[in-house]
């Protein structure tokens, strides 16, 4: 089953503190930050196993391991850890741990040996080769392991399309691409049980120009989505962006 969703904002003081793991995303983007956290801490990780893939600096690795000292969470990105927060986090949170490698090849870990593998603005620099993926995170989650995906463009919003049409045209997107309902609901097929696609960001996809000067602003455009979203169901779809989480 593939669903389409657009969540309630979450209040969860917790969930609050892992927010600076967002980096220098649009504060406009906050909900659906909240919303993917959420999701990373939906079951209670102490004693189990998380693999972030592109964690890029390991911010987001590092919140999770905070929420959950006795997970084992581990960040990988094709580019070493060089942030020396960051190291000096990883010595003092004995489950935390960071590793260079592709995300295409997770040889280096046992079949059913994750509980939740997870990913922020990273499926669309995966994009090129979905099939190849999924091959590989089924074989090392375990059954009932969950694949979440937060921040993630998508093609079917008219004003994304275009901005990145012309990022890409000026080679500044170069191994990124925007992802569609239907390769989402392919990768699904690869052997995961659900797919749920949470959307957002339908009027705020500009705000997120104006997000650091109004604020105000954009949490108002922000709630006017939120309704939107939920008496327009039809709408859901051209959100701009998405959390993705896969159930295997
Ligand atoms: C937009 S950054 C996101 C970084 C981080 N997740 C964040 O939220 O700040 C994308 C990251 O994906 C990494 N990446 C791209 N292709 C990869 C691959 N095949 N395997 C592992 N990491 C990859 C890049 O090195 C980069 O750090």
């Amino acid at each position: 089953m593939t669903t389409l969703t657009r969540p309630n904002t979450i209040k969860n003081v917790a969930i609050e503190s892992m927010l600076p793991a967002v980096g220098g995303f649009p504060p406009s983007d906050r909900e659906l930050f909240l919303a993917g956290y959420g999701e990373l801490c939906r079951i209670d990780l102490s004693g189990k196993s998380a693999l972030e893939i592109c964690g890029g600096h390991g911010k987001l690795a590092t919140a999770l391991a905070e929420q959950y000292p006795q997970a084992t969470v581990i960040g990988l990105d094709l580019y070493e850890v060089s942030t020396p927060e960051i190291k000096q986090k990883a010595n003092q949170l004995p489950g935390l741990s960071f590793t260079a490698g592709d995300a295409f090849d997770l040889s280096r870990y046992a079949d059913e040996s994750f509980d939740l593998v997870f990913g922020q603005a990273a499926l669309h620099h995966l994009s090129h080769d979905l099939d190849g993926l999924c091959k590989q995170v089924l074989r090392v989650l375990k059954p009932g392991g969950r694949l979440v995906f937060i921040f993630e463009p998508m093609g079917h919003n008219y004003l994304v399309a275009a901005i990145r049409a012309m990022r890409m045209a000026k080679y500044e997107l170069v191994d990124e691409s925007n992802l569609y309902i239907s390769q989402l609901e392919r990768m699904k097929f690869c052997g995961f049980s659900s797919c749920e696609i949470q959307m957002f960001n339908f009027l705020g996809y500009p705000m997120k120009a104006f997000s650091d000067r109004f604020g105000w602003l954009c949490k108002l455009v922000q709630r006017v989505d939120a309704y939107l979203f939920s008496s327009f169901p039809k709408i859901v779809r051209y959100g701009a962006n998405a959390n993705i989480v896969f159930t295997k």
